[in-house]
């Protein structure tokens, strides 16, 4: 199959690869970028853990083709950490003890960065909506919700 080079932004470093039409962006970033934050969950779109920012907007990276970063600028946990807002929820959810098994936990924060990005006095039903494509089968969401809204209020 013929391959395509394409040039984006990863983590704030240029990246240039070569790659074929069909191949999913999630398994590039895990398979050939060594970028293991987003985690091979449902494959389909339903849980939320292949979640990475692309141009500022969460996106599933298991939805994606590789082809659609070309040109992109693309942030995973791993280089979120310069932003703001991931940091203070970072620190909170470490503090509150949010997440068990963390499995959930890069989409999550990177589903709450995005919000309190968009919206920093964010309402519990913001929350909830901000973080419902993010399933944890740990938690019952409560600790999460919390530090999200404890993170936006500088609690
Ligand atoms: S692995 Fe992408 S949404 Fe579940
Ligand atoms: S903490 Fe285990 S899935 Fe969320």
């Amino acid at each position: 199959m013929k391959t395509h080079r394409i040039n984006f932004t990863l983590n704030g470093e240029k990246v240039s690869i070569e790659v074929e039409p069909s191949d999913v962006l999630l398994d590039t970033l895990r398979g050939r970028l060594g970028i293991k934050s987003p985690k091979v969950g449902c494959d389909r779109g339903d849980c939320g853990t292949c979640t990475v920012l692309m141009n500022g907007r969460t996106i599933r990276s298991c939805l994606a083709l590789a082809v659609e970063a070309d040109g992109a600028d693309l942030v995973t946990l791993e280089g979120a950490n310069t932003r703001k807002w991931t940091q203070k929820l970072q620190v909170k959810f470490h503090e509150k003890n949010s997440f068990q098994c963390g499995f959930c936990a890069p989409g999550v924060i990177l589903s709450a960065t995005e919000l309190l990005e968009k919206n920093s006095k964010p309402t519990i039903h913001d929350i909830k909506e901000a973080v419902a494509g993010n399933l944890c089968r740990c938690t019952g969401y409560e600790p999460i919700i919390e530090a999200i809204a404890e993170t936006a209020k500088g609690k």
